[in-house]
């Protein structure tokens, strides 16, 4: 029997990207899972090119009373859910000194704002039953800073710390949380550098190549399966050893 026979598990941002390797990698593992992303039409795509039982649900995560609706429907359709995995992020690049109002915002409430608004919603149902696996997609950039992401490291750091304030919280209910921290992964988030920047970057990566999303999904994979029984309120970090 896969050894996630069943479990209903949420991955946000999964029509592309990370989270659709993710959504690929959970249902192989025999998890139902709910694709949320903000274009229905790509999460319904998404969800059937993995095949399996996974649904397509159209939510912006960074709007608290979408992500309240977003659990009520996955829970009424698919079940009580067992796994979350918070994966939608944005960048909005720019040097402080320009560094708009709106694109600190945004990021924050995309990247920081919204995994709590779900890990909230999440918690109550888990504690019950006494059992939860969630993980949150962070970044090397939030242990290290970036020049021209103040606001991107500031989310992911801040979702470093939230993860293990949530993880302190809930472990006593075997609710278990930690993050995954990738380093350069090739996305259409990363696809914006060129040629040049690429193999600068590959050079810096002991493992000598940016990383497949495939990479972070195996790792996920593990956080929310039955291997990982004793691990909560960690950062592991995926990034070719660029990051020591
Ligand atoms: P991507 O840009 O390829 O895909 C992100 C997905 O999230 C898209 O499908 C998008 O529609 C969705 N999304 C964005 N805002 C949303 C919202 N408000 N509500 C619902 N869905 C929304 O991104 P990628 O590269 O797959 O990244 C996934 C996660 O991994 C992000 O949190 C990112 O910060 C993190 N990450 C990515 C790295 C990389 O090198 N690609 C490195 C480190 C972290």
């Amino acid at each position: 029997m896969p050894e996630l026979d069943g479990r209903v598990a949420i991955v946000t941002g999964a029509a592309r990207g990370i989270g659709l390797a993710i959504a690929s990698e959970l249902t192989r593992a025999g998890a139902v899972v709910a694709i949320v992303d903000l274009d229905e039409d790509q999460a319904a795509q998404a969800s059937a090119g993995i095949g399996g039982p996974q649904r397509g649900f159209r939510c912006d995560v960074s709007d608290s009373a979408e992500c309240a609706r977003t659990l009520d429907e996955v829970e009424k359709e698919l079940g009580p859910l067992d796994i979350l995995v918070n994966n939608a992020g944005i960048t909005r690049d720019s040097l402080l000194l320009r560094l708009k109002d709106e694109d600190w915002q945004r990021v924050l409430d995309t990247n920081l704002s919204a995994p709590f608004y779900l890990t909230r919603g999440a918690a109550r149902g888990m504690m019950k039953r006494r059992e939860g696996r969630i993980v949150n997609l962070a970044s090397v950039v939030g242990l290290t800073g970036n020049r021209g992401q103040a606001n991107y490291a500031a989310s992911k750091a801040g979702l470093i710390g939230f993860t293990k304030s949530v993880a302190q919280e809930l472990a006593s209910r075997n609710v278990l949380v930690n993050a995954v921290a990738p380093g350069f992964i090739e996305t259409e988030m990363t696809a914006a550098l060129g040629a040049e920047t690429r193999q600068a970057i590959s050079e810096r990566i002991p493992l000598g190549r940016l990383g497949d999303p495939a990479d972070v999904a195996g790792v996920v994979r593990f956080l929310v399966g039955p291997y990982a029984s004793y691990i909560t309120g960690q950062v592991i970090v995926v990034d070719g050893g660029m990051v020591m």
